[in-house]
C-alpha cells in the first residue's frame, strides 16, 4: 500500500512538473484523454525511447563503419577482414613434432573449395562461365583460389616430405612445379607492401610483434559449402576420377545425382589432380 502510494505521488509530481513546463503543449490541449497518469508518463517516455534509440543506432553504425570505411568487401563471398592476427615464426604446421606437422599438413582439405556457381552469379560477378556442373546444368564449376592454392601448398608438403624420407615421389613433378609456379605469381600478384620490422639474432627475424587484418577462412568455407559441387577427393587421387568426385552431395543440397549422367563436353578440366593425373595440360592457374 505504501509503495503504491507513493509511486503514485511521484507520478503527481511529475504531472505538476509537466503541467508547468509544456503547458502549450499538443498533448495538454487534448483534454480529457490526458486525465490518465500512466498514460502521460508513457507519452513522456516516447521522445526518450526514440532519443536512446537513435543514439544506440549511431553508436552501432559508427563502430561498423569504422572497422570497414576504407575497404571494400571480396568480390564474390562478400567478405571483409575482420581479425588481426601476429606474425609468428612458428606454428604446429612447422612443428618440430613431425607426427604433429604431418598429421595437419594431411587435414588440409580442399573438397569444400570446389563449387558450382549460378551462370546468373558469373555474369552479375563478372565471371567466365565454365564447364557445367552435371546435377544443375545451369551451373559451372569453380575452385575458389584460396583452396586452389592451400592444395598447391598441400602438395608441395608432400614432395618435399617424401624427399626429406628417400621415399619415392608421389605427386608429379609438373604438377608441383605448377603450384610453386602459382604460388610465386600470387606473391608477385599481391605485391604486399608490408614492412615486417627485423631484429638482431642469430637468425634472421622479422615481424614479430606485428599482426595483419584477415579474413575469416571459416567464413570463406561456410560460403563455399553453400554452394557445394557435391565435390569430394578419395585419399588416394587415382582410386575415383571424374563425375563420381562430384556424386557427394550433402543432405539436403536438392541435388539429384544421375549415375548415368553423360556430359556433352569433356568435364574436369583444371581440377586439382585431374588435369596433369590424366597427362593433360592444366588450364587453371
Ligand atoms: C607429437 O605430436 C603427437 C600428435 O599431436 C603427440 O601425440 C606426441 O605426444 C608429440 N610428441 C612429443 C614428443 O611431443
Amino acid at each position: 500500500m505504501r509503495l503504491l502510494s507513493e509511486n503514485k505521488e511521484e507520478t503527481n509530481d511529475l504531472l505538476n512538473e509537466i503541467d508547468q513546463t509544456n503547458q502549450d503543449t499538443d498533448i495538454l490541449k487534448n483534454g480529457p484523454k490526458i486525465s490518465d497518469p500512466y498514460r502521460r508518463r508513457f507519452l513522456i517516455l516516447i521522445p526518450v525511447l526514440i532519443l536512446s534509440l537513435t543514439i544506440n543506432i549511431f553508436t552501432l553504425s559508427t563502430i561498423i563503419s569504422n572497422t570497414r570505411r576504407y575497404e571494400t568487401p571480396s568480390n564474390y563471398a562478400n567478405l571483409y577482414r575482420t581479425h588481426t592476427e601476429p606474425y609468428v615464426l612458428l606454428t604446429d604446421y612447422s612443428s618440430p613434432n613431425t607426427t604433429l606437422s604431418h598429421a595437419l599438413w594431411h587435414s588440409i582439405n580442399i573438397d569444400s573449395g570446389v563449387i558450382a556457381l549460378p551462370d546468373s552469379f558469373a555474369v552479375s560477378h563478372n565471371l567466365r562461365t565454365a564447364q557445367r556442373f552435371p546435377w544443375d546444368i545451369g551451373k559451372g564449376i569453380y575452385i575458389l583460389h584460396g583452396f586452389h592454392n592451400l592444395h598447391c601448398l598441400k602438395i608441395m608438403y608432400i614432395a618435399l616430405f617424401e624427399f626429406r624420407n628417400g621415399q619415392t615421389q608421389s605427386r608429379a613433378w609438373p604438377h608441383i612445379m605448377h603450384c610453386l609456379d602459382a604460388l610465386r605469381r600470387q606473391i608477385i600478384c599481391d605485391a604486399d607492401d608490408t614492412p615486417r620490422a627485423t631484429e638482431r639474432r642469430v637468425e634472421v627475424v622479422s615481424g614479430v610483434g606485428q599482426h595483419r587484418l584477415c579474413r575469416d577462412w571459416g567464413a570463406l568455407e561456410t560460403w563455399a559449402k553453400a554452394h557445394t559441387a557435391c565435390y569430394k577427393r578419395p585419399e588416394n587421387p587415382v582410386d575415383e576420377v571424374g563425375l563420381k568426385r562430384f556424386m557427394h552431395c550433402p543432405e539436403g543440397s536438392g541435388y539429384v545425382v544421375d549415375e548415368g549422367y553423360v556430359p556433352e563436353e569433356d568435364i574436369l578440366v583444371g581440377l586439382p589432380e585431374e588435369s596433369i593425373a590424366t597427362g593433360g595440360e592444366c588450364v587453371e592457374n
